[in-house]
C-alpha cells in the first residue's frame, strides 16, 4: 500500500507550501466525480519547438491535469490521436492535420475556440498565443471543478493588453511594496530569469499580451549593450507565454547616453540616432512590443523643451519602431505641477484635455494614447477622463492601477474590479450616441486600429508577487477585463477565490464579502463626496493628511475653508472642466442637482452645511462615512477570524495580519480626518463622537515605561501629536514607509 502513503504525502506538502507564488494558478486537486472516467488520455500540443506558446500549453495541461485530477497524460507533438485527445494549436496547424473547423473563421487576433464536446478536447487559437490562452481556459475550468460540455469561441475586447512595471535599473520599484525588482539589479538586468518566466505564466493565463519592463521615469542606461543582451534574456523568458516585452525610455536619452548636442525630435541627428537605437534593441527582442513614453511630465524632458508637439515627440519613435511592427504607448499625463491656487480657474484635470485636443489626427497610426482613467491620478473616485471623448481620430488605452498607490498600498484590502468597471461603462454620450469607455479604448467606438489597457503593476521578489494575498485579485481582475470589460467583477473575483482558495462556501461568501465592501469602506474612511483620497500627496502617497492637498502647486486642491469645500469646475463660475465632456455629460455634472453626490466635491464647492440627496449636509456626511467606513474594516478582521482552520495557516496568518493593521488604520485615517474637518468648520457631530473619546486613554496621560514616545508628523494622525509604536510596528516596519499607530 505504498502508493496510497505517497499520494497523501503530495496532498500534504501542496497543504502546508501556501506562500502564494503560483497565484491562481494552483492546480490544487479537486474532488472527483464519475464524469473524470472518460477523460482524454493523451495531449497532442502542435509545434515542438521549446519557444511555442502552444508547446508551452502543451506543458502546462500535462502538468495542471496531474496536478488538478492526479491523471498522467502523454504530451506529444505528433498528430496520431489516441482513442480521446486534447488537441492544442493554431488554427493552421490544426487545419493541417485534422481538416478546417467551422468555428475558425470567428477567430479574431489572440482568440480562441475551445471544445469538450465531442471525443476530443480541442483547443484551437487563431495564433499560438490563443491556443495558450484556450489551454489555461480549459485548465481554470478544470481546477474549478467544471467538467460540463462545453464549445465557444472567445475573442478579445482589445488588441492591447499590457502591464507597466514601474522597476528602476537599481532594484528598487516607484510605488513598490513587495520587495525589489524581478527585472533589474544593480543598474543591470538579472541574470536568473526563473521568476521572470513564472510572472509571465501568471500574466499569460489572465491573457495579458506585453509588458512594459522599466518604470516610466526612465533610466537611459537601460541602452547599454550590456542591457540590451539582458533585455534579450527577459524577452526570451517570457516568449513562450506569449508575453512580448517593450521598454520605457527617457526622451532626452540622445543627449545624455548618446553625447549628442541635442534631443530635439525633429533634429535629423536624433532621428537617427533613435532609428540605430531601435535597430539594436529589435535585434536583441525581434518581437519587442514597442517603447512607452512619459514626456514633459513631472519634470521629465520631452519634445516642449524645444517647443515641439507632444506629437512630433510621440512620432519621433513611432517611426523608428514602425518597420519593426513596433507601437508607441504616449501618455497623457502630462501637466503642469507649479500651478497658482489663488487663481479660482487653474486646474490641473484640464491639463491632458488642453494639451492634446489640437493635436487630434496628429499622431502616426502606431501611436497609442495612454490615458488614467481619471483625470487627476488614480484617485479613490474619479470621473472618468474627459479625453477619452475628445481623442477621435487618436488611438486611445486606459491606463489602471493594479498598484495600490493612493488606495492602502497594498496593506488595506481594496478590490478594484466595481472600480474599473464602472469607469469602462461610463458613457461619454459623443455626438449623443453611445460611447463608452471600453468601446471607445477598443477602438470600436471610433473607429481606431489599436487601442486597449496598460495596468500598472508592482510585483516583486515577495513570494506574494504583491505583498498580499487578497490583492492578487487585482491582478487577476485587471486581465480579465482587460480581455472582457462586459464580465461582473464580482463573479470574476470569485473564479479567482475558488481558484485560489479553493471550494469551502464560507471561505466564498467571506471573501466575497471583504472584497465587496473594500472599495466603499476605503473610501468612506479616506475620503469621500469626491473630494480624492486625502492622503499625503506630496510624498508617501500612505496615510491621513487632508493638509497636503492644497497650499501647493501639484493641483489636487480640496479647497476647504471654514465654510466650504470643493473645486468648482463648472463652466458657469469654476474652472470649466465639466465643459470637458461632451454637451450630455457636461450639463449633467454642471448642475448641482443632478451631479451624483459621489462626486459632488468634485465638481462643486459648497458649504458644509449644503444638504446632500440623502438629505444628510456634507459636512455630517463625511462624519458619518469615517465612522462607517473605519467599522467596516474592523469587521473584515472578524470575518477573516471565522475561516480559520479553512484556509493553510501560513496564508491565514498573513491576511490577518494585514486585516489586524488596516483596522487600525482606518481608525487612524477617521480620526484625523474627521478631527480635521472639524477643527476646520467646527460644525460639532450630530452623533457626538468626533473630538470626543472618552473611552480612550491618551498616552501623554500614561506613565510609560520601556516604550519612546515619537512626535507624530502629520500631526492630526494623533491626538496629542504623540504616539508610542505599537506592538504591531516591530512588523510593520519591514515594510518600506513611516507609518505610525497613535495609541488610542
Ligand atoms: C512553431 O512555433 C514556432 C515558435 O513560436 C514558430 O516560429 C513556428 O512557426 C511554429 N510552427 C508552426 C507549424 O506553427
Ligand atoms: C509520441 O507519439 C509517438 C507516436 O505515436 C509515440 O511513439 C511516442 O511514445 C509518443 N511519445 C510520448 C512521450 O507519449
Ligand atoms: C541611471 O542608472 C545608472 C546606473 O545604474 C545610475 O548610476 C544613475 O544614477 C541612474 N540615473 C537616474 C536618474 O536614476
Ligand atoms: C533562480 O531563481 C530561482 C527562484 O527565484 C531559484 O529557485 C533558483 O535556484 C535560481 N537559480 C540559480 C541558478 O541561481
Ligand atoms: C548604433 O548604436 C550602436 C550601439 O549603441 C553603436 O555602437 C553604433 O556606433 C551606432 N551607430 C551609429 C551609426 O550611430
Ligand atoms: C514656439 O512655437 C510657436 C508656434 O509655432 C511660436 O509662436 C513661438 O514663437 C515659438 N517659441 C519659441 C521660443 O520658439
Ligand atoms: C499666485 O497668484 C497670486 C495672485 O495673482 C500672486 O499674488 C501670488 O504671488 C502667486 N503665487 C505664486 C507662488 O506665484
Ligand atoms: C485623421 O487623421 C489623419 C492623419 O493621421 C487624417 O489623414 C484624417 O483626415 C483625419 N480624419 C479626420 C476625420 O479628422
Ligand atoms: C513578503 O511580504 C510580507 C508582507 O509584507 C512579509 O511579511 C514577508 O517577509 C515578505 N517575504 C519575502 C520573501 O519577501
Ligand atoms: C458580510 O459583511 C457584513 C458587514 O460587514 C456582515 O454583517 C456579514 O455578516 C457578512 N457576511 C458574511 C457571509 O460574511
Ligand atoms: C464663484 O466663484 C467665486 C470665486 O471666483 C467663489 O468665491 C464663489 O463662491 C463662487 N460662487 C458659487 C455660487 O459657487
Ligand atoms: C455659505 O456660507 C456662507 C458663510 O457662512 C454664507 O455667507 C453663504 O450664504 C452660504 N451659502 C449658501 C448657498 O448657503
Amino acid at each position: 500500500m505504498a502508493y496510497p502513503v505517497l499520494f497523501f504525502c503530495l496532498l500534504l506538502s501542496l497543504a502546508t507550501a501556501e506562500d502564494g507564488h503560483r497565484g491562481w494558478l494552483r492546480y490544487a486537486p479537486v474532488p472527483q466525480t464519475g464524469s473524470y472516467a472518460s477523460f482524454p488520455t493523451s495531449i497532442i500540443a502542435l509545434n515542438s519547438t521549446r519557444s511555442s506558446p502552444v508547446y508551452t500549453a502543451g506543458q502546462e495541461l500535462q502538468q495542471g491535469i496531474n496536478s488538478i485530477l492526479g491523471k498522467q497524460l502523454s504530451a506529444n507533438s505528433t498528430s496520431e490521436k489516441t482513442f480521446s485527445s486534447i488537441i492544442v494549436g493554431t488554427v493552421d496547424a490544426y487545419a493541417k492535420s485534422y481538416g478546417e473547423i467551422d468555428e475558425a473563421e470567428d477567430l479574431e487576433e489572440d482568440g480562441f475556440y475551445l471544445s469538450t464536446e465531442g471525443r476530443n478536447v480541442v483547443i484551437v487559437g487563431q495564433n499560438e498565443r490563443g491556443a495558450l490562452y484556450g489551454a489555461f481556459e480549459y485548465l481554470s475550468r478544470l481546477a474549478q471543478g467544471n467538467l460540463d460540455a462545453f464549445s465557444f469561441v472567445d475573442n478579445p475586447h482589445a488588441p492591447i493588453r499590457w502591464v507597466n512595471q514601474w522597476d528602476n535599473m537599481d532594484g528598487s520599484i516607484e510605488r513598490g511594496y513587495a520587495g525589489p525588482s524581478i527585472f533589474f539589479r544593480n543598474g543591470l538586468v538579472v541574470d536568473n530569469t526563473t521568476r521572470v518566466a513564472e510572472y509571465a505564466k501568471l500574466l499569460a493565463s489572465i491573457r495579458i499580451n506585453g509588458i512594459i519592463v522599466n518604470n516610466v521615469n526612465a533610466n537611459a542606461t537601460l541602452l547599454s549593450a550590456q542591457n540590451l543582451d539582458g533585455l534579450g534574456r527577459l524577452a526570451d523568458a517570457m516568449r513562450p507565454y506569449g508575453i512580448q516585452l517593450g521598454i520605457s525610455l527617457n526622451f532626452a536619452s540622445p543627449q545624455t547616453f548618446g553625447g549628442l548636442s541635442t534631443f530635439d525630435p525633429l533634429d535629423p541627428k536624433v532621428d537617427a540616432w533613435w532609428a540605430n537605437v531601435t535597430n539594436q534593441v529589435y535585434a536583441h527582442v525581434p518581437d519587442m512590443a514597442g517603447y512607452l513614453v512619459k514626456a514633459n511630465s513631472e519634470g521629465q524632458p520631452g519634445p516642449l523643451t524645444y517647443n515641439r508637439t507632444l506629437a512630433d515627440g510621440a512620432n519621433m519613435f513611432a517611426r523608428a519602431v514602425e518597420p519593426h511592427g513596433g507601437i508607441v504607448m504616449f501618455r497623457a499625463f502630462v501637466y503642469d505641477n507649479h500651478i497658482n491656487e489663488t487663481n479660482w480657474k487653474n486646474d490641473r484635470a484640464n491639463a491632458a484635455v488642453e494639451f492634446f485636443q489640437d493635436l487630434d489626427g496628429k499622431f502616426d497610426e502606431n501611436v497609442v494614447v495612454q490615458i488614467k482613467y481619471g483625470p487627476i491620478d488614480f484617485q479613490v473616485r474619479e470621473p472618468a477622463s474627459p479625453l477619452f471623448s475628445t481623442l477621435r481620430n487618436t488611438s486611445t488605452a486606459i491606463e489602471l492601477q493594479i498598484t495600490q498607490e493612493y488606495l492602502g498600498q497594498q496593506c488595506h484590502l481594496l478590490y478594484l474590479g466595481p472600480l474599473w468597471k464602472e469607469i469602462l461603462e461610463f458613457d461619454m454620450k459623443a455626438d449623443d450616441r453611445p460611447s463608452k469607455v471600453k468601446d471607445i479604448i477598443s477602438g470600436e467606438r471610433f473607429r481606431r486600429p489599436l487601442g486597449g489597457s496598460a495596468g500598472v503593476v508592482n510585483v516583486g521578489t515577495n513570494t506574494t508577487w504583491l505583498g498580499s494575498h487578497l490583492a492578487m485579485s487585482n491582478l487577476y481582475a485587471y486581465g480579465k477585463l482587460a480581455w472582457d470589460p462586459a464580465l461582473e467583477p464580482e463573479e470574476v473575483l470569485q473564479d479567482w477565490i475558488r481558484l485560489t482558495f479553493g471550494f469551502d462556501r464560507q471561505v466564498m461568501n467571506t471573501i466575497t464579502n471583504m472584497s465587496m465592501q473594500s472599495w466603499p469602506a476605503y473610501e468612506n474612511y479616506s475620503g469621500n463626496l469626491g473630494i480624492q483620497t486625502l492622503t499625503d500627496i506630496l510624498y508617501a502617497h500612505y496615510g491621513p493628511n487632508p493638509a497636503t492637498q492644497d497650499g501647493n502647486g501639484w493641483g489636487q486642491w480640496t479647497r476647504a475653508d471654514k465654510f466650504s469645500i470643493g473645486m468648482d469646475r463648472t463652466v458657469s463660475n469654476g474652472t470649466g472642466n465639466a465643459g470637458q465632456y461632451p454637451p450630455a455629460v457636461a450639463q449633467q455634472y454642471e448642475n448641482i442637482e443632478t451631479t451624483p453626490d459621489n462626486l459632488l466635491l468634485w465638481f462643486h464647492h459648497v458649504n458644509y452645511t449644503h444638504p446632500l440627496k440623502s438629505g444628510k449636509t456634507v459636512i455630517q456626511h463625511f462624519y458619518d462615512a469615517h465612522y462607517e467606513g473605519a467599522k467596516t474594516a474592523q469587521e473584515f478582521v472578524k470575518q477573516w477570524a471565522s475561516l480559520k482552520g479553512k484556509v493553510d495557516s501560513e496564508r491565514f496568518d498573513h491576511v490577518l495580519f494585514l486585516q489586524t493593521y488596516q483596522a487600525g488604520h482606518a481608525l487612524v485615517w477617521r480620526d484625523s480626518i474627521n478631527q480635521f474637518y472639524y477643527n476646520l468648520s467646527e460644525i460639532p457631530d450630530a452623533a457626538k463622537r468626533v473630538n470626543n473619546h472618552p473611552y480612550r486613554i491618551e498616552a501623554e496621560d500614561m506613565s510609560l515605561s520601556g516604550y519612546k514616545r515619537y512626535s507624530v508628523n502629520p500631526f492630526h494622525a494623533a491626538s496629542g501629536y504623540n504616539a508610542i509604536p505599537h506592538s504591531l510596528l516591530q512588523l510593520v516596519s519591514t515594510r518600506p514607509r513611516g507609518v505610525w499607530i497613535p495609541f488610542i
